[in-house]
């Protein structure tokens, strides 16, 4: 894989641009090897989500992670060079400001943080300050549905639009996010048949998590794909492996080497010239080293 033809970058234009198909696959990242592992497998985006306060951090929501934090992690993805968009995500209190505000700081998340996109939560709702950071130019992508920062809002992490009328709402609230002009927009946690209709109405492309088969693109949260915790998974994940039963086994092994003296051996050692280390040893006091040559 390394040696590999490297990919054409991908752009929120070309994003825009897979309306239809092929699917458009997105997986989060938080840090540079995530990001080096999410680029190698062919993500198309790499959104560095503010779900890295639940598995990076270990906070029970996304509301504790602020501006900085996601300046910090979005910035170690950047560094990673990725093919794929890295789609950054605007924190909660971030946008839910005037739009002058919203827009400085969607622009320090592409100026510090070397966002090529931001995420924003909401629909009708955003849409002045969504507009806002359109006008300066940096792409939108749109997240409705199950949006997890409104968590105390709606109740609790809830299944959203099941109702007809609440559906009907979203359907709109995604009309009004294509019409402002987002090149794309996450649907989550929302019947199959809502994100069916809004993928249908819609000209830009959706990636549902928890939405179904229906949308144009899927993304999950790389810790919950990979299985490096041992938390609540949502019935829509699907786990891919279980990395941190094998790092517990490796780190296991090592610990295991150290108890038994079996690690490091010679060739995982440094060693200095036999002159070197007679020298040193006949100036030093004498001692079991010194016995030992
Ligand atoms: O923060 C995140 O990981 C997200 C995805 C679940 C879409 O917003």
């Amino acid at each position: 894989m390394e040696n590999a033809t490297p990919r054409k970058k991908v752009t929120a234009p070309s994003i825009l641009a897979a309306k239809g198909g092929p699917k458009i696959k997105m997986v989060t990242a938080y840090d540079y090897p995530t990001a080096v592992i999410a680029d190698r497998a062919g993500a198309d985006i790499i959104l560095v989500g503010d779900s890295l306060a639940n598995v990076v951090l270990g906070h029970d929501d996304t509301l504790s992670v602020d501006l900085d934090v996601m300046i910090h992690h979005t910035a170690a993805v950047s560094r990673a060079n990725p093919a794929a968009l890295v789609l950054g995500d605007m924190p909660w209190l971030s946008y839910h400001v005037s739009t002058a505000d919203a827009v400085a700081n969607a622009g320090r998340m592409v100026r510090k943080g070397g966002a090529e996109a931001l995420k924003v939560e909401g629909g009708r709702k955003r849409l002045d300050v969504i507009k806002g950071i359109l006008d300066a130019e940096i792409p939108v992508m749109g997240h409705l549905g199950l949006t997890p920062q409104s968590v105390h809002a709606m109740g609790g992490y809830k299944v959203q639009g099941k109702a007809t009328e609440a559906a009907r709402d979203l359907i709109r609230d995604a009309i009004a996010l294509a019409d402002a002009g987002v090149f794309a927009m996450v649907l989550e946690g929302v019947p199959s048949l809502v994100a069916e209709i809004i993928t249908k109405e819609v000209s830009v492309p959706t990636v549902g998590i928890g939405a179904g088969s229906h949308t144009d693109g899927q993304v999950l949260v790389f810790h919950d794909v990979l299985g490096l915790h041992d938390g609540h998974l949502p019935k829509f994940v699907r786990q891919y492996a279980r990395l941190q039963d094998g790092a517990i086994d490796a780190l296991s092994e090592f610990f295991a080497d150290v108890e038994k003296g079996t690690f490091p051996l010679d060739d995982e050692t440094y060693s200095m010239s036999e002159e070197a280390a007679r020298a040193l040893l006949r100036d030093e006091p004498r001692g079991d080293a010194f016995d030992a040559f």
